[in-house]
């Protein structure tokens, strides 16, 4: 596979051989950008910008549409190419390619919503005289850098906002999942993008990566990812406006009286959140924290689920537990895992591994400071502790470093809004799990989960520059 610039598949620097994470099949060799091909990108792009500036709101959102189309149709193959790259099982991958569709719908919505406002000048007694506007522009080059775990959904989050506002845009997707990415020029090129508004690096390292924060021509950089990165992209990032995305481990709160079947349904529910793509999402149901007189049946509860859970291959229909998307990933879940239960931590079931697969695991008793408390899991693995009052309930979810999406199940409304107060994340869910997400929610965290929001609508407006312009009359009286 190669790079898309300009329009143009050109060769990458090298090629770097795609396993496929379930059996270890290569999928392809992929070319990776060397860092004067990012450059290349990063000039295209501005040069494309000066005319795609103009290109009217209405035209921006008929190629939206269409790619939105154009991938609903071909909806069995990208589906299958997530299965294969990222070992997302089928139905899921399924399922994200239904919400991008969204994304993309959303976004062709969004182009043509921009909007600006009046200013009332004469509030001031200087303004007499004059009429002014605030106006939306595009903010320029945007350097786009997305993981592997929704590897089109979460690329649409940063190229539909980004062509709905009249940018344009360098992405490299993660190393793990080029083949996602690359499958989209195809989509942009039929839906008659013009060339360079859109350009795809696959590559790795650190001089690329500061390459697409830091060249004088890009203007805003997207990133969604770890802290560790986007703490180091915020620092390099200089002036530029950034949007950054990076993770959590969200806690959802149960609250007493609820009956055997409602607590049955919730279970059910939380299962999907902590295990769903092997917990690989950022909103990943990692922290419960359940009252004290439900804590031990709900524990219960959770791992009956677990065990239910299918593992094995990703295309085969009802397999829900597949592979970690590399050996670091289940090395770093094992260590974590152990760490806990060495530290008195009940095991109730899962935690076992078979090669990069690991069994969805249900822990109590896992210490506060433990790394399954307090880092972001990234796997199928859930805490559950237990609280006796409500305000305890709230500081037991707000102790961490991230603050993402919080989900909360009471019947109790005065509960739900001191909850909605005081929870600190981004998006506070009642009666359902954090791991809810439609995608034109505003979607984005406080403290180490990030900066900005995504949600397209959100993320347009954050992609361009609001602009005053101000019409004096009578001067030449
Ligand atoms: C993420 O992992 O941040 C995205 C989760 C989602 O879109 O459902």
């Amino acid at each position: 596979m190669k790079l898309w610039i300009n329009g143009d598949w050109v060769p990458g620097a090298r090629r770097v051989k795609l396993h496929n994470p379930y059996n270890g099949e290569v999928l392809a060799e992929v070319g990776y950008a060397s860092v004067e091909q990012a450059e290349l990108a990063i000039e295209t792009a501005a040069t494309a910008f000066e005319s795609f500036r103009s290109v009217p709101a209405h035209k921006r959102s008929s190629i939206l549409y269409q790619v939105a189309d154009l991938l609903e149709r071909r909806s069995d193959e990208a589906a299958h190419i997530i299965a294969l790259e990222a070992a997302k099982p089928i139905q899921a991958a399924q399922a994200e390619i239904a919400r991008t569709v969204q994304t993309y719908l959303f976004a062709a919505e969004a182009a043509r919503g921009i909007r600006g406002e009046t200013v009332p000048m004469d509030a001031a007694p200087r303004g007499e005289g004059r009429t002014a506007y605030m106006t939306r522009e595009p903010v320029g080059v945007v350097s786009a850098i997305t993981p592997f775990n929704f590897p089109f959904n979460l690329v649409a989050h940063k190229v539909g906002p980004a062509i709905a506002a009249g940018n344009t845009i360098v992405l490299k997707p993660a190393e793990q999942t080029p083949l996602s990415a690359l499958f989209l020029a195809e989509l942009f090129e039929e839906a008659g993008l013009p060339a360079g508004v859109l350009n795809i690096i696959p590559g790795e390292g650190k001089e690329l990566g500061e390459t697409l924060v830091s060249h004088p021509r890009v203007a805003f950089v997207t990133f969604t990812g770890s802290p560790d990165v986007g703490k180091q992209i915020r620092a390099m990032a200089g002036l530029r406006k950034v949007t950054l995305e990076l993770g959590s481990n969200a806690p959802l709160i149960i609250d007493r009286g609820f009956t055997e079947m409602e607590l049955a349904k919730i279970a059910d529910e939380a299962a999907i959140g902590a295990f769903a793509y092997n917990g690989q999402a950022c909103i990943s149901v990692q922290r419960i924290v359940v009252h004290e007189e439900l804590a031990e049946p709900f524990a219960k509860l959770m791992a009956e689920r677990a065990l239910a859970l299918q593992t094995g291959d990703p295309l085969h229909e009802g397999t829900a537990i597949t592979p970690l998307i590399n050996e670091k990933a289940a090395d770093r879940l094992k260590g974590w895992l152990q760490t806990a239960v060495e530290r008195g931590a009940a095991l109730h079931c899962g935690g076992e591994f078979k090669n990069n697969l690991m069994t969805p695991a249900v822990l109590t008793g896992v210490p506060e400071d433990a790394e399954l408390s307090c880092e972001e899991a990234f796997g199928p693995v859930v805490a559950i502790s237990s609280f006796t009052d409500w305000r305890e309930a709230m500081e037991q979810a707000n102790r961490s470093r991230y603050g993402l999406q919080a989900g909360v199940f009471t019947k109790d409304m005065e509960k739900a809004l001191m909850a909605a107060r005081e929870l600190q994340a981004g998006g506070v869910l009642i009666n359902d799990i954090p791991t809810f997400r439609l995608d034109h929610m505003p979607y984005g965290g406080l403290k180490d989960s990030g900066t900005g929001r995504e949600g397209v609508r959100y993320a347009v407006e954050d992609m361009t520059e609001p602009k005053l312009v101000s019409f004096r009359s009578g001067f030449y009286e």
